[in-house]
């Protein structure tokens, strides 16, 4: 049978994360094979230029950027691939341009090729571009025509719980959930995606991931930068918008869910929705569940730092959080009364995104005089991924003392430095139809349920200021430890000098 053409047309191609991101991958993509003879790129955007110049800009920037060697002869092949289209997103007539283009592109063949558009725009063009898509039919809802239509683009998937649903209703007057990706590149990260792996094909985990043996479970996505030059998206967002509705809950809802029984797109995301359903906050315990920050100025290893306020495009009354910390519960037979603690913040002390699951206490407690600590599994996302468990050991000597210890699972030492970039994986993924690393759009939907009356009561609250280079606002240690509990603070794991980080 003759190969399929497959016509990838990139909306925002002059933009940095075209440069920095999806060019390197293709890249890399190339350089795997993974790219059929017939697969194009078409970069679209405003500004006024031609094929030639963009291929030169490719160039510099998959030099550039590119986590693998480049070698010429296969960038070369990249190039040739990729063909420039200047378009006003509003025109209706440049669609009829870009329509001829991929017509031309692919031999005249394209009414039965594969069509993915990538919407690297602001979320404020996706209706329109949807829409002129649609009347020009180079995309439309999946049928047997347009099977082969798929549209990915990213978060913020809307502002809020109603602003998200209009921009739904844009982009499904056009595609069908089947042909939508909505990326959150926390799904592609490899120890994420080995979270599936780790409960449910492991015996000696599997029986005791429940309210029976887990105590409580920690969620922690630090960072030490700031807003790094993206104040005014910032300033309207804040951390519960920014990283805690996406991020952070596609974290919470892989710990949370119950066995999918089969490793299907519907199966996962069904068990990854009753997560979300059962997560209940009620209005008047905000201010006992939540803490909201926000970073002062500072000094971090000699360097002075802005504070949130002095930085450019922000508010100088802001009252945007950079931090945030919440208590949950998910209301189920799993997990009642199992309190799950998340954090996030910017200009921390570390960079680190773990997951920390703390087991109670032995029941009947032979050695509970020495005080032994509580077991711990410490999955490390970034940086250092790998996975550490924490248990009690008896120190060499006459008595019983114990000690804890720990065993560490270093997973670049076992597999190597290469894991794949997450756009490498989300491309592929794109690419053959497996939608199990995008977000469904009721996964969207009751995240944001979760995170909406979070953002009414912080737009009321003063933010709980915290210096740079710390662990965040007090308020927030006392959140955890009024529940006789404690952070667990990230730590460099045994094998951190192995990897020269
Ligand atoms: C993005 C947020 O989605 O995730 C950023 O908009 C944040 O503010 C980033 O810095 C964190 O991603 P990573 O992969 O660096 O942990």
């Amino acid at each position: 049978m003759k190969e399929r053409h497959c016509i990838f047309s990139i909306f925002g191609a002059t933009g940095d994360l075209t440069s920095r991101k999806l060019l390197p991958a293709f890249y890399f993509m190339e350089q795997e094979n993974q790219l059929k003879d017939s697969f194009r790129i078409i970069c679209i955007a405003r500004k006024q230029k031609n094929t030639d110049e963009y291929r030169k800009e490719a160039y510099e920037s998959i030099k550039k950027h590119s986590r693998i060697k480049v070698n010429d002869t296969i960038l070369d092949k990249l190039l040739s691939r990729i063909h420039y289209h200047r378009l006003e997103f509003s025109n209706e007539a440049d669609y009829m341009s870009l329509k001829s283009e991929i017509e031309r592109i692919s031999g005249g063949v394209c009414s039965h090729c594969e069509r993915i558009f990538y919407l690297a725009v602001p979320p404020q063009f996706f209706g329109i571009i949807a829409r002129n898509l649609k009347h020009l039919k180079l995309a439309g809802k999946s049928t047997q025509e347009n099977v082969y239509n798929r549209v990915m683009f990213e978060k913020p998937f809307g502002h809020d719980l109603a602003s998200a649903r209009e921009l739904n209703r844009a982009i499904t007057r056009v595609f069908t959930e089947n042909q939508i990706y909505r990326i959150d590149h926390y799904m592609a990260k490899e120890l994420v995606q080995n979270m599936l792996v780790l409960r449910f094909a492991n015996s000696i985990f599997e029986p005791l991931w429940n309210k029976e043996y887990i105590d409580h479970i920690q969620i922690t996505v630090a960072e030490t930068l700031g807003v790094e030059g993206r104040g005014d998206y910032y300033d309207r967002a804040g951390a519960l918008r920014d990283v805690m509705q996406n991020h952070m809950m596609q974290l919470l809802t892989l710990v949370g869910m119950e066995d999918p029984k089969f490793l299907d797109v519907e199966g996962v995301r069904k068990q990854k929705i009753k997560v979300l359903k059962s997560i209940k906050i009620n209005k008047s315990d905000i201010k006992k569940i939540a803490v909201k920050g926000q970073y002062s100025h500072g000094e971090v290893n000699g360097s002075k730092l802005a504070g949130y306020l002095e930085e450019p495009e922000v508010g100088k009354n802001s009252k945007t959080e950079t931090y945030a910390a919440l208590k949950l519960n998910i209301g189920n037979d799993m997990w009642n009364d199992v309190p799950f603690y998340l954090r996030t913040g910017k200009r921390l002390k570390d960079r680190a995104t773990e997951i920390v699951i703390v087991y109670k206490d032995v029941p009947f407690g032979l050695f509970s005089k020495s005080h032994p600590e509580r077991n711990m599994m410490k999955i490390r996302v970034q940086p250092y991924e790998g996975i550490t468990l924490q248990f009690n050991a008896k120190v060499p000597g006459n008595k019983f003392v114990i000690d804890n210890v720990n065993m560490d699972f270093c997973h670049e030492c076992q597999f190597g430095p290469n894991s794949p970039e997450a756009y490498e994986r989300l491309l592929f993924d794109v690419m053959n139809g497996d939608q199990t690393l995008f977000t469904s759009w009721s996964e969207v939907e009751h995240a944001w349920k979760i995170i909406d009356p979070l953002i009414k009561s912080f737009k009321e609250m003063p933010p709980s200021k915290y210096e740079p280079g710390t662990r965040g606002p007090k308020e927030a240690d006392e959140l955890i430890e009024k529940d006789g509990r404690k952070w667990v603070e990230p730590k460099k794991p045994s094998y951190a000098d192995q990897l020269g980080g």
